[in-house]
């Protein structure tokens, strides 16, 4: 049996400009913006966890410095938590952290795009295939959907996109696949088309994230060049790459909030709410009110 580049080290771009949360990412990073209370970042961290990652390479930029406070002991506060014996309290602050020297953070001197952003990992990587993770995409389903790409890629090898049906009007907001094939849930892509308006979409396929991908796709990142939105699009890269390595989208069957948007944030926060105990009466009773 084929053994596959084991998939060790997660990518999170966490440098962009978060334009549409403004004005409260003059200050605050989006990534930092809690579901309820635990920030985006955590829930991409998660992921990243139970798919058995286990090292962290985080793409900052200027005024992110919170995320890298987030990841790391906050000692007054532990002491105080320890001190007055509020146990599960100080749990939530550590217990999840990774050990010393598997996270590092990679500053993207300008947010020249997601591409881009990937590309400022590649002295980090080497020779390895790795996972990209996007903070906004907020992804609930019964397993974790990383794990179960890891788990496609250690059969199949190559690159292996997240992907997920959008409808037909909204293709003009993702990058959307051209398929070659389709068997279930599991799609050979063919080339992919950045944005495209819905006349002209091959598919109602988008491309989602996250993404496993050969450290090939540097050489590509590297030579890159602006594409859409006068920015480094990653899709560019894989576009080519498709052309000598097999690209596989995993569709995503479970339940998909866009953080990166206002409305999809807030959506993100009252699912998660809906599911806590402490608090599901309470939302329950409120959206009641506002629905009669
Ligand atoms: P978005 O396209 O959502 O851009 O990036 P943005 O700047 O975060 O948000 P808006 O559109 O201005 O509101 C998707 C992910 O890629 C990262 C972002 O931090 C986000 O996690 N990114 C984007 C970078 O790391 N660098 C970039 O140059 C662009």
């Amino acid at each position: 049996m084929t053994s596959y580049r084991p998939i060790k080290t997660a990518v999170f771009p966490v440098a962009g400009l978060g334009t549409r949360f403004l004005p409260a990412t003059k200050a605050i990073p989006k990534e930092m913006l809690t579901i309820v209370d635990k920030p985006l970042i955590h829930y991409a961290f998660e992921q990243a966890q139970e798919a058995g990652i286990e090292n962290f390479i985080f793409i900052t930029g200027r005024n992110k410095e919170t995320i890298s406070n987030y990841f790391d002991h906050a000692f007054e506060l532990q002491s105080t938590l320890e001190e007055k014996g509020k146990n599960a309290l100080l749990s939530a602050t550590k217990d999840w952290l990774p050990p010393a020297g598997n996270i590092a953070y990679v500053r993207q001197q300008e947010p020249l795009g997601l591409g881009h952003a990937i590309n400022c990992a590649r002295n980090f990587i080497g020779d390895n295939a790795f996972a990209v993770i996007l903070p906004d995409e907020m992804m609930v389903s019964e397993k974790p959907f990383l794990k179960t790409m890891v788990e496609f890629y250690h059969a199949n090898g190559g690159n292996v996109l997240g992907v997920a049906d959008c409808a037909p009007e909204d293709t003009d907001k993702y990058g959307i696949v051209d398929v070659q094939s389709e068997d279930g849930d599991v799609i050979q892509v063919k080339s992919m088309v950045e944005k495209p308006a819905p006349a002209d979409a091959p598919s109602n396929i988008s491309i989602t994230g996250p993404y496993i991908l050969q450290p090939e796709i540097f050489d590509l990142l590297s030579k890159s060049q602006k594409g859409k939105g006068g920015e480094i699009q990653l899709t560019d890269s894989i576009n080519t790459m498709i052309q000598t390595t097999k690209t596989s989208g995993i569709r995503f069957v479970g339940k998909r909030y866009d953080c990166g948007s206002p409305s999809g944030f807030l959506q993100a926060n009252i699912a998660c709410a809906l599911k806590r105990d402490d608090m599901k009466h309470d939302i329950e009773r409120m959206l009641k009110e506002f629905i009669v």
